[in-house]
C-alpha cells in the first residue's frame, strides 16, 4: 500500500463501522448519467457503484484500499448485486473491455504526472461510443496535501481535464471548492461527458 491509499484505508475502517452510505457531491453528480455496464476505477468504499448495481447496471469496482474491497465484495454476496469488487494498483491496471459507463472520481490525482495523463487515456479509451465518461480530481490551487504521497501526486492544471475531452459531448463542466483543515482548501475539476455515438 502507498501513502495515499493508507490514509483511505484507516478512513474507510471509520465509515464501515459507522456506516456511512451516502453519495458524495461528485457521486451525486455522476449518478444520473450511470448506465449499463460500469467501470468505477478508484471506488473507495462503492457507494456510487452499490447505487449503480440497485439501479440495474453491471457495475466492475476497483480500488487499492483492502477494507474497502472487502467490505464491497461482502456487501455485493449479501444482497446478491451485479457489482464485483477487485483489490488493484490503479497505477499500472490495464482495463479489459469497454464499458458504457467509466467513472474515477478523486483518483488520478494520486498519480504522478505521467500515469495520471496515460490512465486518463486508458479511461476515455474505455468508454464506448455513445457512453459516458465521469472523471473528478484536485486541480492547482489545492493547498490541502495531506493525503498525498510526497513522491507522487499530480494536480491538473486548470481547464486540463475539459480540453482532455475535446470533441465528447459535455454533460458536466464544474470547478468547486471545499474549506479543509488549517484554512487549506481542496479545488476539484469535475468533467462529465458523453462520446460521440
Ligand atoms: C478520494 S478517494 C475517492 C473514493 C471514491 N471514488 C469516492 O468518491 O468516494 C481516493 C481513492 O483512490 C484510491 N487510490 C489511491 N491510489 C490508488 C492506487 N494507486 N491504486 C488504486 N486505488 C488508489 C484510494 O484507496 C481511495 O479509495
Amino acid at each position: 500500500m502507498n501513502t495515499s491509499v493508507d490514509f483511505f484505508d484507516q478512513q474507510f475502517s471509520v465509515q464501515v463501522r459507522e456506516g456511512e452510505k451516502q453519495l458524495n457531491p461528485f457521486e451525486l453528480m455522476a449518478q444520473p448519467y450511470l448506465f449499463g455496464d460500469v467501470l468505477d476505477y478508484g471506488c473507495g468504499l462503492g457507494n456510487l457503484g452499490i447505487v449503480a448495481a440497485k439501479g440495474g447496471c453491471r457495475v466492475l469496482a476497483l480500488d487499492a484500499a483492502p477494507t474497502a474491497i472487502s467490505y464491497l465484495q461482502k456487501l455485493a454476496a449479501e444482497q446478491g448485486l451485479p457489482l464485483t469488487a477487485v483489490e488493484a494498483d490503479l497505477r499500472t491496471f490495464r482495463i479489459d473491455g469497454t464499458y458504457d459507463t467509466v467513472v474515477s472520481i478523486g483518483l488520478l490525482m494520486f498519480l504522478d504526472e505521467n500515469t495520471a495523463l496515460s490512465q486518463l487515456t486508458q479511461l476515455m479509451t474505455s468508454v464506448r461510443p455513445g457512453g459516458v465518461a465521469a472523471i473528478n480530481v484536485l486541480v492547482e490551487g489545492t493547498t490541502f496535501l495531506d493525503m498525498f504521497d510526497a513522491q507522487s501526486y499530480y494536480l491538473f492544471k486548470p481547464g486540463e481535464l475539459r480540453r482532455a475531452f475535446t470533441g465528447w459531448g459535455i454533460l458536466v463542466d464544474s470547478v468547486d471548492d471545499f474549506d479543509a483543515p488549517r484554512s487549506t482548501i481542496k479545488r476539484f475539476s469535475t468533467v462529465i461527458a458523453r462520446r460521440a455515438a
